[in-house]
């Protein structure tokens, strides 16, 4: 079968190569997926890039990808939830990494049905954003009434979290560019923080929540915004002690700073490093079937054009979802 692999890292057009590999053979815990659609996340680029390369450690050449939508073509004997013909879509865990191929298994634990009212370009696009906004929110507590700022509500994870925080009841602000203003208040923002000519931090304050997506200066500064007692929820930041432990990172250390800010504030810091898990892609799947979750598709690629799809979401301004279809 043929599968988009990665050879090396750095360059996107000199490191990922389309390779003749063998079909994965399956054991009784797994399903073989036939893949329809991907979608590219940051992490994709980044391992690509090689800025991951400690943390996961890979023999290289492997396969790329961890989002996918597909058909299941083969069930193994322990399987009960699904069956052959089967729509489904999910985040693969780390050691399936490769939904990039014609053909992918995965543990059948971590999958979930299609939603029936989407496309498999679409279903594709939410997995990894949609779990990751989920656990990251869970884990500080969003409720009825928050007030939350949203960072970059026109990425794949911002879509996916304001619309998540709007179902559930929250006060929304987001920020992005002008071209986005638009279709991002459409989402169900209650404002819209056009970051190029405005200053966030004189629009959104004393929140309850920041759910930081972008890292560097905006995790720190989230601290200046937030109510006495509030919660940042960081996926871009550094991770917190607890979530440094499960990542494998035993010696860390929060940064000094960050320990005064939380101190200073008496606030919640939490990082969440996302696991992929079935009831949330259910839970994904009821709220697109009814409709109070929309997929926001930017861009879709044919398989052969995959490696300009990287290119494209590297640039970091995408609007919603880099997809490749199979
Ligand atoms: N820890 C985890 O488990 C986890 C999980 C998922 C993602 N992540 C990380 O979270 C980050 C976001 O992921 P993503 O998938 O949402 O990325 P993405 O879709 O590539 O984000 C692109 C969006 O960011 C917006 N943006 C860029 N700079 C901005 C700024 N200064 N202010 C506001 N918006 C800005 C862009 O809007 P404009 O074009 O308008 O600038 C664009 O729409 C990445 O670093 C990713 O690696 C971590």
């Amino acid at each position: 079968m043929k599968a988009l692999q990665i050879t090396g890292y750095g360059e996107f057009a000199k490191n990922l190569e389309f390779k003749e590999v063998d079909k994965p053979e399956i054991s009784d815990n797994e399903i073989l997926i036939k893949v329809k659609a991907v979608s590219l996340n940051p992490i994709d680029y980044k391992i690509v890039k090689g800025n991951l390369k400690e943390l996961l450690n890979l023999d290289l050449p492997t396969g790329i990808g961890y989002d996918v939508s597909g058909e299941v073509v083969e069930a193994g004997s322990d399987v009960k939830d699904f069956k052959q013909g089967d729509a489904i879509f999910g985040r693969v865990p780390q050691e399936y990494m490769g939904t990039l191929a014609e053909f992918v298994k995965v543990d059948h634990k971590v999958m979930a049905k299609k939603p029936d009212n989407v496309k498999f370009e679409k279903a594709a696009s939410l997995p990894l954003v949609g779990i990751t906004a989920i656990q990251a929110l869970s884990k500080v507590g969003l409720k009825e009434g928050d007030r939350i700022l949203i960072h970059a509500g026109s990425g794949g994870v911002g879509s996916f979290a304001v619309q998540y925080a709007k179902e559930k009841g929250a006060i929304v602000y987001t920020t992005t560019s002008s071209s986005n203003l638009d279709w991002v208040k459409a989402l169900g923002a209650d404002r819209v923080i056009d970051y190029k000519n405005e200053d966030y931090k004189n629009v959104a304050s004393d929140l309850d929540i920041v759910f930081d997506t972008l890292g560097e200066d905006y995790t720190f500064e989230a601290f200046q915004i937030i109510k006495d007692g509030g919660r940042v929820a960081s996926i871009a930041g550094p991770p917190d002690v607890e979530t440094a432990k499960q990542m494998g990172m035993d010696d860390y250390e929060l940064p000094e700073k960050l320990k005064e800010l939380i101190d200073k504030k008496s606030a919640a810091y939490k990082f969440t490093w996302m696991q992929p898990n079935a009831a949330q892609l259910n839970e994904i799947r009821k709220m697109v079937e009814d409709r109070s979750i929309r997929p926001v598709v930017d861009l879709i690629y044919p398989f052969e054009d995959a490696v300009k799809a990287f290119e494209y979401l590297a640039k970091g301004h995408a609007q919603g979802k880099v997809i490749v279809s199979l």
